[in-house]
């Protein structure tokens, strides 16, 4: 059987803001449908899809109510089953997101868990608890967002929340929890989804005591070793649909051989590597993420994945150009100065970088326009819950959350009908990164992706498959893909010589004399 998902390119749709079909200022199925020829032309093989579900927002839909039914902000249930067949038509696979570390505060689980009182069943699939005294909560565990991650209920009884209060978490040791899910992961594989991408993969299991944090080596709520088991039960169900059907685990586990351990042939197909995401822009760090990620994977047999942005850190060009470029965390305070130029010049050296790899990638909707982070959104704009929960000290990951320009010479760009007031405001100047600019133009980003997909896609040495490093200065990458290709990438502050070559078959910069100018990447046929 053929693994489609070893080297399979992905595209993540935040659906807020790909295209607004309906008019109400909001991204939603009818605009992703509308979307699917741009897709396929520009060469991706799936989507992922962030969550679609019934949903207060609190969260852009990462606090769900009911996961077997569509938000009517998006549509409805029929169209989400209109566009897994048309995306299916158009060549491509869809991915969802599932959320199972914790559900809304409005789903009818919580509400009922309010309403039966402490000590019952509905509250055990929860994690309340009494405090430690009056105004006391349990531990000490703060919120990822900010503030403390324990809300107090009207009977003085409190919940945890890893994220916002309106995100209370699930009991996993609760065979009702995992009888739940078992059962939306068949809903959608049912309705012919091609996988999942796991909300949060590394904290669904708790330590039974809920203990303060005192040794990081034995985190009570991160990657514990107990989450392993739901992930087996989970590959079992998957694998009982013939197959295909993968997941990708959402989990910010630092250590690679950690994180290698939900990719075993028996537990999730691929994770997210943000390793690769946060390395600064540096040869040597290059080098030792990607040995890393790929001896890690190699030895449970999992392919590695790349990538560069989502919807939750600051934009990869806008990282690229500031002097520190490891920062991901988005728009918190102090503003720090940016060299855009610089940092499109080394997004797109990093995507030829990024593609060269061994194993599968994901791009983040808008990456392939350039997009820089918006760094300058008012703050009455703001809608990230982290924005309220830090107490306006952090603002959030709004900035990379942007509608997407498409067309025309001011907002909404086409992201929505004309004179529609997209969610999230857009800055004046983005004519000259909508779709309609960019497909023109053989020096934009797009035409590089494009460009990019089209050689990875039809040159065998590219995708999964094994890398060796060819002798090169410290500061400049050469990497070599079976049989035939290097891809060459010029961190150094001078020129460098190409290497002996057969053909250029993609560069990220016009270069002269046979020398790869400094921030710049080139594939060679061999
Ligand atoms: C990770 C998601 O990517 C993020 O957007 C969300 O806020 C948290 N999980 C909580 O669900």
């Amino acid at each position: 059987m053929q693994q489609w998902w070893r080297d399979a390119v992905i595209y993540e749709i935040y659906i807020r803001s790909l295209t607004d079909g309906s008019g109400d200022g909001v991204g939603d199925i009818a605009g992703i449908r509308s979307r699917l020829p741009y897709l396929r032309d520009l060469g991706v093989d799936a989507v992922w899809i962030t969550p679609w579900y019934r949903s207060p927002m609190a969260d852009g839909g990462y606090d769900v109510a009911d996961y077997r039914d569509i938000d009517p902000l998006f549509g409805t249930l029929a169209d989400a089953e209109d566009l897994i067949r048309e995306t299916h038509e158009h060549g491509m696979r869809l991915l969802v997101d599932i959320v199972p570390n914790h559900t809304s505060d409005q789903h009818p689980w919580f509400q009922a868990a309010l309403a039966a009182g402490p000590g019952s069943p509905e509250r055990a699939r929860y994690l309340f608890r009494d405090g430690r005294g009056p105004d006391q909560p349990p531990n000490e565990w703060r919120s990822t967002f900010g503030g403390p991650a324990w809300t107090r209920v009207a009977d003085g009884q409190w919940y945890l929340h890893l994220f916002a209060p309106q995100q209370p978490d699930l009991d996993w040791t609760q065979p009702d929890v995992r009888a739940e899910f078992a059962d939306i992961l068949r809903f959608w594989l049912d309705r012919g989804v091609d996988g999942f991408r796991i909300d949060v993969a590394n904290g669904l299991a708790k330590h039974p005591d809920l203990p303060d944090i005192a040794d990081p080596a034995d985190h009570p709520y991160w990657d514990r070793d107990d989450v392993h088991e739901i992930y087996r039960s989970w590959r079992q169900l998957a694998d009982s649909y013939g197959g295909d059907r993968i997941f990708v685990a959402e989990a910010w586990v630092d250590d690679p051989d950690r994180l290698a351990r939900y990719v075993r042939p028996d537990e999730l197909h691929t994770a997210f590597n943000f390793n690769f995401l946060r390395c600064p822009w540096d040869a040597d760090a290059f080098r030792s993420v990607i040995d890393e990620s790929l001896r890690s994977v190699h030895a449970v047999g999992a392919p590695a994945t790349w990538v560069l942005s989502n919807h939750d850190v600051t934009r990869h060009p806008t990282r690229y150009g500031r002097a520190r470029t490891v920062r991901v965390e988005p728009n918190n305070a102090p503003r720090v100065p940016v060299d855009i130029e610089l940092g499109t010049r080394r997004a797109r050296a990093a995507l030829l970088l990024m593609l060269a790899l061994p194993g599968s990638a994901y791009l983040y909707q808008g990456e392939e326009l350039g997009l820089p982070e918006v760094d300058d959104l008012p703050d009455d704009a703001l809608r990230d819950p982290v924005w309220t929960s830090s107490g306006h000290t952090v603002r959030g990951r709004d900035g990379c959350r942007v509608p997407l320009p498409w067309q025309g010479t001011q907002p909404p760009f086409g992201f929505g009908p004309d004179g529609s007031e997209p969610w999230l405001p857009q800055p004046a100047d983005w004519s000259t990164y909508t779709v309609e600019y960019e497909r023109t133009r053989p020096e934009s980003m797009l035409s590089l992706y494009r460009a990019a997909l089209r050689v990875r896609r039809s040159h065998a040495a590219l995708g999964d498959g094994t890398l060796t490093w060819a002798p090169s200065p410290d500061d400049v990458l050469i990497l070599r893909r079976e049989p035939d290709l290097l891809c060459v990438v010029n961190l150094s502050a001078a020129p460098f010589p190409l290497p002996e070559h057969q053909e250029v078959l993609l560069a990220s910069e016009p270069y002269q004399d046979g020398k790869l100018p400094t921030d710049t990447a080139v594939w060679l046929r061999i």
